[in-house]
């Protein structure tokens, strides 16, 4: 037997083994990725010059090309098959930026966890996913596909679903390969435009994007996608700093990247190369290893090293990093869909269940003033929406294999929790986008027979995500004006708000007096906003993101700097608007519950500390009110004098605990020093001497307890350590 095909020789091995046998054309093959399978790609499969293809799905084709790739070509090395899996494969969970609104890593592990069995079941072996891009622009549509603004809370999130794709082991059956996007700073997007310029500051870059990638990587993420934007005057897909020198020689990447779609083709676009044979040779060069469906390596890169442009050094690398992870992943032994176990695991009742359990816990409880939690035994409850019956819109963007028959809306969700006494009238009243109010009268009729009128609004699923940015950040269309119309009534009314990013809902957060922040919370949306409505969940959901009150705000983020003239109501000249409040709508890690908790006794110990060591932040949580609920304790910390300018406060730790009603919990988080350390003004990265503040919160706006410590002296750290904030919970 051949060394490669011998599953007992170490994978080095077996890679040079390969690598040795392969013509320079083979090699390009495997740097190639193309989406579909045509005839004419199946006849490159078969002659071995195709390493990876994406959006070929359902068993049988699936093992039809694999086989092609495996029994066909010459060497038989197996193809990676690759999806955007990004929130659920078949079973769909809430969108990422709802499964961020758990501050529950353990959910976003688990989720990522299902679609991996489901997806790898189906002979799917590596997602794109997850998206770790850190989102201050509401505008930009993608803020829907990450885990919000917050470098720390993305980083956290990153680890939990690189974790919960690739399992304990990737050669596990159940394993498919994540890879973290989109590297890197796609998300600073100028204006909010998808695909535009980015122009940020290295520290921006470094404290601000990187850190989830950072995360992903010491996670041992597999593959990185490089993005399609062009950073600071050199694209991210050509860029030899941030894919070279910051991924793999300061953060040690080992894995391979492959470039996001026909991003290296438009190296010409950006204007950086002025053919295919330019753009090859700068993506190359950068260390862009696969080619996602340009198909600029094949036209280019044996050229390339035929004319001695670029030595078959790069080439060989390139391939022996994509053959490891094809290795790693144990695709030589086990490359084929597993027809009996997806039967078993697709859509199977625990993937359901947690389905419901991921959803209602992403719910944010935005506003409260006495209606929610609403009896069951109302006589008549008016459901009025664009999106209250809607059955696509719940699965947000990137709903993978989802299908909307699968939905629960929440139109249903209601009529399947209230008793049959109960008359739930529908009226749709608008659409999500247009100006026609012909069915406001329906709306408002079926409000004025009512107890309670229930209004959910928003955006339609592809409002969001990829290549759809938004100019405004009101409710489309005439929705607000429903709203308005059906509050004008005077019945009660609740507002869902179903959307893939902040909304800039001013006029609703100051008349209406319940506002639920559901999101696109997957197929089962209707019965977890169901259970929140009628008090069967308790919210407990926090923003990861900050709303603005308009679109002028943006861009607005908690952590923010404090400038030379912080805002002072009584100074004009201030940090401010004249014609707004600069303050957010809502800010980030707000969330309501149906009961009340409280914070005391904070105490940090030790008061100097040197860097290295763990401060400890203990405090007493308790449940002040009547029903069992959910609180996340939230960790700032800020240095109030550094040797370069510092964010007001940064979420350092947090937890989301479950206490009884009167339950008293000792919490305590584990700071490690390495947690506080940033780029001083030499851009080193150190854990500097001097006080820090401590803040314990219920948002970041909503700070309950404060301290101080201080760190004696100050020490360069690695960007290879990284240790998050434990809490122990007594
Ligand atoms: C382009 C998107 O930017 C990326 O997120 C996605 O993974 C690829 N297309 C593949 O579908």
């Amino acid at each position: 037997m051949e060394v490669y095909k011998d599953p007992s020789q170490p994978i080095e091995e077996r890679v040079e083994d390969l690598l040795k046998r392969m013509t320079l054309d083979e090699k390009i093959g495997q740097m190639r990725q193309y989406s579909s399978f045509t005839k004419e790609i199946k006849d490159l499969v078969r002659k071995g010059l195709v390493g990876s293809l994406l959006n070929v799905t359902g068993i049988d084709k699936v093992n039809e090309v694999q086989k092609a790739a495996i029994e066909g070509s010459r060497l038989g090395i197996p193809l990676l098959l690759g999806l955007d899996v990004i929130h659920g494969y078949r079973t769909i969970f809430p969108i990422p930026l709802a499964l961020a609104s758990t501050w529950d890593p353990s959910v976003v592990r688990r989720a990522a966890r299902i679609a991996a069995k489901e997806a790898s079941s189906e002979g799917i072996t590596w997602t794109f996913a997850p998206m770790v891009d850190i989102a201050r622009d509401p505008r930009w549509g993608r803020i829907a596909e990450g885990a919000g603004e917050d470098p720390y809370l993305g980083s956290i999130m990153a680890w939990a679903a690189v974790r919960g794709f690739q399992g304990d082991n990737l050669s596990d059956p159940d394993a498919i390969l994540a890879c973290a996007k989109h590297y890197i700073a796609y998300g600073g997007a100028e204006g909010g435009r998808d695909y535009n310029t980015v122009d940020i500051s290295d520290r921006t870059l470094r404290e601000v994007y990187l850190p989830p990638f950072r995360a992903a990587v010491l996670a041992g993420v597999g593959t990185i996608m490089s993005a399609f934007n062009d950073l600071n005057g050199v694209p991210a897909s050509a860029n030899e700093y941030t894919l070279r020198k910051i991924l793999r020689e300061e953060l040690g990447f080992k894995g391979f990247v492959v470039s996001d779609w026909n991003a290296i083709g438009e190296l010409i676009n950006h204007g950086i190369a002025g053919d295919v044979y330019g753009a090859a040779k700068e993506a190359v060069e950068a260390g862009v290893d696969m080619d996602m469906q340009g198909d600029v390596y094949r036209r280019a890169l044996r050229k390339l090293v035929e004319d001695g442009a670029i030595s078959e050094k790069l080439i060989d690398d390139a391939v022996r990093r994509i053959l490891e992870v094809k290795f790693k992943l144990g695709l030589f032994e086990n490359p084929y869909a597993n027809p009996e176990r997806a039967r078993k695991v697709v859509k199977c009742k625990e993937h359901l269940d947690f389905a419901l359990e991921a959803a209602r816990k992403s719910i944010v409880l935005l506003k409260n003033e006495g209606v929610l939690p609403l009896r069951k035994d109302l006589k008549t409850i008016a459901v009025i929406g664009p999106l209250a019956n809607d059955r696509t819109a719940p699965l947000g963007s990137w709903y993978c294999l989802g299908d909307p028959k699968d939905v629960v809306t929440v139109l249903e969700g209601i009529r399947s929790k209230v008793p049959p006494q109960t008359k739930v009238l529908y009226a749709k009243g608008c659409d999500v986008e247009g100006d026609s109010k012909e069915g406001f009268e329906e709306a408002i009729s079926i409000a004025k027979q009512s107890d309670v009128a229930i209004l959910v609004v928003g955006e339609r699923g592809d409002m969001s995500g990829e290549a759809a940015s938004r100019a405004y950040l009101d409710l489309p269309g005439v929705q607000e004006d429903l709203v308005k119309a059906v509050y004008e009534t005077g019945v009660p009314v609740v507002v869902v708000l179903m959307n893939g990013r902040p909304l800039s809902v001013k006029w609703i957060a100051e008349h209406v007096p319940a506002i639920i922040e559901a999101w696109f919370l997957g197929i089962q949306m209707g019965h977890a906003v169901a259970d929140v409505l009628f008090g069967d969940y308790n919210p407990g959901g926090k923003l990861p993101v900050t709303f603005p009150r308009t679109v002028g705000h943006v861009p607005i983020y908690y952590n923010h700097k404090n400038t030379g003239r912080p805002p002072d109501p009584k100074n004009k000249y201030t940090s401010k608007y004249i014609d707004e409040d600069y303050r957010p709508l809502f800010p980030f890690g707000h969330g309501l519950s149906y009961t009340t908790f409280s914070y005391t006794g904070l105490e940090v110990k030790p008061k100097e500390v040197e860097p290295g060591d763990i401060v400890l932040i203990s405090f007493t949580l308790t449940n002040t009110g009547e029903r069992e609920g959910d609180e996340v304790a939230q960790l700032y910390i800020r240095k109030p004098v550094a040797s370069v300018t510092r964010p007001v406060k940064e979420l350092k730790g947090f937890i989301r605990v479950t206490l009884k009603p009167g339950e008293k919990r000792k919490v305590t988080f584990k700071l490690p020093t390495e947690q506080l350390a940033f780029y001083n003004s030499e851009m080193k990265l150190v854990i500097e001497a001097g006080a820090y503040h401590v803040m314990i919160g219920s948002s970041s706006q909503d700070i309950r307890l404060t301290s101080e410590f201080r760190i004696s002296k100050t020490k360069e750290i690695s960007l290879r350590t990284l240790k998050f904030t434990e809490a122990i919970i007594k």
